[in-house]
């Protein structure tokens, strides 16, 4: 295929026709379309964009790439939710087996690292024997038994996102909202649900800060959703600080199972339970948010959806008593506790330097074929507001040698500002509540008031 005229054309703003990018990605996923075009082809649609049938082309393109999961005549409700991505964001560890825990079947298909943010992926793998790599065959039959699998992109699901993914990864061509969108939407399509919850992230952590292109974000993946017969609802969630307080893979994952316990930070809670709640009214479990949230609540407290948790671990070869005993996860060799270097308010702890810094320690990665260490990371215990003193911890650095604490010590010492009062009021956690109707402004409404 001779694709130079093509990138010339969308790079001069032009736009390709729909037969143009299914032979592109067609070609592509067969290895016949080299990287160096594609990621040419990627830069421009960052800069050019996209026109809306290019997009509706492209998503249908990557999601013809590959089969998809069909639940044939079983007609439970299936919900899944997806993050843009997000530092600290664990919310998919706790969701989906508490969602599950409450009768709805959740098939999550979730993605790796991406730039300075984690992925689900690298997170349930920190967990010793823990396959992600399920066959479309033992999602779904894992799905039908215990309502609940966590699984990557088989080569057989949305196989050109799965190298787009990781091209755009490491080629600078992640931010962008059709590319995001068609990415997302391939994924989630491919999964035979009958329902979708998005979270979009805003602020500076977001791959798209500001909150006017989070909102067309999700109205671009509503859209693309709801014209594929896969009903969706986004939440704007805030990512101007980290999610929860550890960030690093398998640090992440034992706040998760923490979360499980009853013993997750406030915001980690409070945005699971909105998106939860959003999943069970779009499974039609329950009619109204209040039902919804206390149904989530009792899953918790009871234990049912850390026992979810435990099974699903079980089922995908993974060491159940993690659940019981986080320690069982990898550590780290070298742990440094970092101290505030003054007296003050802390008006930021930066999302996008520790998700840099937990890449560079290892936790992510920077080139394509790059093995993580799960073991590395951070543990902030502060949020823009707190007041601290000089000496006081605040936060700890894991890292596989003394070379990686004084890298993490960096970081931290950049990311978390220590001023006399707060200047710039933190994001409203859950800002806005994005349906095919229109967009709710939650901050006007007790859910956003978190
Ligand atoms: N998550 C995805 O699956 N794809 C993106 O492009 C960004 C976040």
């Amino acid at each position: 295929m001779f694709v130079v005229p093509l990138i010339e054309r969308k790079r001069d703003g032009g736009a390709l026709s729909p037969e143009e990018w299914s032979a592109c990605i067609a070609e592509y996923t067969a290895g016949r379309l080299p990287d160096y075009q594609m990621a040419a082809l990627l830069m421009a649609v960052v800069l050019r964009g996209l026109e809306r049938q290019e997009l509706a082309a492209l998503t249908d393109a990557m999601l013809a790439s590959g089969q998809r999961l069909s639940f044939e005549s079983w007609t439970a409700a299936r919900i899944d939710k997806h993050s843009t991505g997000g530092v600290g964001d664990k919310v998919s560890l706790v969701l989906a087996p508490l969602v599950a825990a409450c009768g709805v079947a959740v098939p999550m298909m979730s993605g790796r690292g991406l730039g300075h943010t984690g992925g689900t992926l690298d997170k349930l793998e920190a967990i010793p024997g823990f396959r992600t790599g399920l066959s479309l065959a033992e999602a779904k039959a894992q799905v039908m038994k215990l309502g609940c699998a966590l699984i990557g992109q088989t080569p057989e699901i949305a196989p050109a996102d799965r190298r787009l993914y990781a091209l755009r990864d490491v080629t600078g061509t992640v931010e962008a909202i059709p590319l995001i969108a068609a990415s997302i939407m391939s994924k989630k399509l491919a999964e035979g649900l009958t329902g979708l919850v998005l979270d979009v992230k805003v602020g500076s952590g977001a791959f798209l800060p500001p909150v006017a292109q989070g909102l067309e974000l999700a109205q671009t993946m509503i859209a693309l959703g709801g014209d594929r017969g896969c009903p969706t609802v986004a939440l704007l969630t805030a990512m101007d600080r980290p999610l929860g307080r550890a960030c690093g893979n398998a640090l992440e994952t034992e706040e998760a199972i923490l979360a499980l316990r009853g013993e997750g930070p406030p915001d980690l809670m409070e945005v699971t339970y909105a998106l939860g709640v959003e999943m069970l009214l779009a499974a039609g479990i329950e009619t109204s948010t209040k039902k919804a949230r206390k149904k989530l609540e009792a899953a918790l407290s009871s234990g049912l959806a850390a026992e979810k948790f435990e099974q699903v671990i079980e089922a995908q070869g993974g060491n159940p008593k993690v659940v019981e005993d986080p320690s069982v996860l990898p550590q780290a060799e070298a742990v440094e506790v970092f101290l505030a270097p003054e007296t003050g308010v802390v008006t930021r702890v930066d999302p996008r330097t520790i998700g840099r810094a937990v890449v560079a320690l290892g936790g992510g990665r920077q080139q394509v074929d790059d093995v993580i260490d799960p073991t590395v990371g951070f543990v902030i215990t502060v949020k823009p507001g707190d007041r601290v003193l000089e000496g006081e911890p605040i936060a700890s650095v894991f890292a596989k040698d003394a070379g990686g604490v004084k890298l993490g010590f960096e970081a931290l010492g950049q990311a978390i500002v220590i001023g006399d009062r707060l200047r710039e009021k933190p994001l409203p956690l859950i800002s806005h509540r994005v349906t095919t109707d229109g967009i709710e402004d939650l901050t006007r409404s007790p859910a956003g008031a978190v």
